[in-house]
């Protein structure tokens, strides 16, 4: 009753793998190329484990998948493997073609060519679950409806049109071939593990070291956030109850402007680490924008409540305490990632912003 998961070293896979031991669930293989984003230590918990086996590797290495579905025989694969970050995607879209669309390509024909190989029974219960996000939808105006499973997709960044081309072959893959798909599109997710390029962590971190915490544009765009376990439920729940070829939306119905979020940071800091003379939303600096910058994502998880029954269980303030109390907790995890290659892409990232 193996299960085969790609990207479970990176944030949101290694919260998945470890509440799924935590839960009693059966064994993973985890397929993770461990770039920069990839992390062994978020699996630490796991040391022992026999029932977890790690494999260092590529989605696109097609050879290399196509041995380990022959050696474990999955019975469902869960793809979170991607490049993740829009403004990497900004200034090197290929490795986003090339994992996100190469490399879910190559996932699927090798599992199509193997599924088809399989005992009827076998290929009925089988399921490739594909992670992917709101981002496929484009952007929303202050006043529209949030997106739902019917909203057509609208890519704005390489990253959301690499993710959109990766959802429409999982699309294909069950209309043309049968496989038996689901696709989740989640909003915004933050937590323990997340590497620290995207808003949450990145403003934690800035703010423990007292350096600038830089809000993009005026901090108005809003993001829909989500407690990364509520997203690992919902991948749980849709495995196991999901209608095949069918996709679900799956937000937190926590919509924040950015502004809001690095406030609700600041006041966080401000209890964990006191300066009366300098609170650290004295920190806050608005710089250059992202360009093509998405103003706001809502998603609509009617259906995933209706047909599956999930809801989320964490509060954005509940939640939001937690991952600042896990960062102020994890110092070694922090001083790891933080070291080489990620000062280079933030001197990187940041250099061009200045100022607004
Ligand atoms: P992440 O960047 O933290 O982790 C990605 C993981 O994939 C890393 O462990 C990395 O080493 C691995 N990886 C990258 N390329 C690979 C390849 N070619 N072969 C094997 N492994 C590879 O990303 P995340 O935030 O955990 O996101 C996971 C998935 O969820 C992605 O598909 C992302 O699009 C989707 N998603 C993320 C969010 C969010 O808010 N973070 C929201 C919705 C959907
Ligand atoms: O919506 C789901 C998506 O959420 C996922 O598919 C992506 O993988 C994930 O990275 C995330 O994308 P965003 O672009 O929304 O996340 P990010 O954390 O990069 O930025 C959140 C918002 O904060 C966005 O409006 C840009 C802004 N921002 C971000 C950074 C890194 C800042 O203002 N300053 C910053 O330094």
């Amino acid at each position: 009753m193996t299960v085969l998961v790609t990207g479970g070293a990176g944030f949101i896979g290694s919260n998945f793998v470890l509440d799924w031991f935590a839960r009693g669930g059966g064994p993973v293989v985890n397929l993770d190329k461990l770039t920069y984003a990839g992390n062994p230590a978020n699996l630490e918990g796991l040391t022992g484990n026999a029932a977890h086996v790690f494999v260092h590797g590529d989605i696109c290495d097609r050879d290399l998948v196509r041995r380990l579905l022959e050696q474990h025989a999955p019975r469902a694969i869960v793809h979170f493997a991607a490049e993740s970050h829009v403004d990497r995607s900004i200034l090197g879209p290929s490795e986003f073609v090339q994992t996100n669309v190469v490399g879910t390509f190559g996932l699927l024909e090798e599992t199509r060519t193997w599924w088809e190989k399989r005992a009827p029974s076998e290929r009925a219960d089988f399921r490739f679950l594909h992670v992917s996000t709101d981002e496929v939808f484009g952007s929303l105006g202050p006043h529209d409806p949030p997106f739902s499973e019917s909203t057509p997709v609208a890519p704005n960044s390489p990253y959301a049109a690499s993710k959109a081309a990766a959802d429409h072959l999982v699309r294909a893959y069950h209309h043309t071939y049968g496989l038996p798909t689901l696709t989740v599109n989640c909003s915004n997710n933050y937590g323990p593990y997340q590497f620290p390029e995207k808003l949450i962590p990145l403003m934690i971190l800035n703010g423990l070291t007292r350096k600038p915490l830089p809000v993009y544009g005026d901090g108005g765009n809003v993001r829909d956030w989500l407690y990364v376990q509520d997203h690992c439920a919902a991948i749980r729940q849709v495995l196991a109850r999901g209608r095949v070829g069918e996709s679900y939306n799956v937000g937190g119905n926590n919509q924040k402007t950015n502004l809001e979020v690095v406030n609700a940071i600041c006041a966080l800091l401000d209890e964990a680490r006191p300066n009366r003379k300098s609170p650290h939303s004295t920190l806050i600096s608005f710089v250059k924008d992202r360009p093509g910058h998405d103003h706001r994502y809502a998603m609509d998880s009617t259906k995933i409540s209706s047909q599956i029954g999930w809801k989320s269980a964490e509060s954005f303030d509940s939640g939001l305490r937690k991952t600042v109390a896990w960062y102020l907790d994890n110092p070694d995890w922090v001083a790891h990632v933080t070291s080489g290659a990620y000062r280079h892409w933030i001197e990187k990232n940041y250099a061009m912003r200045g100022e607004a």
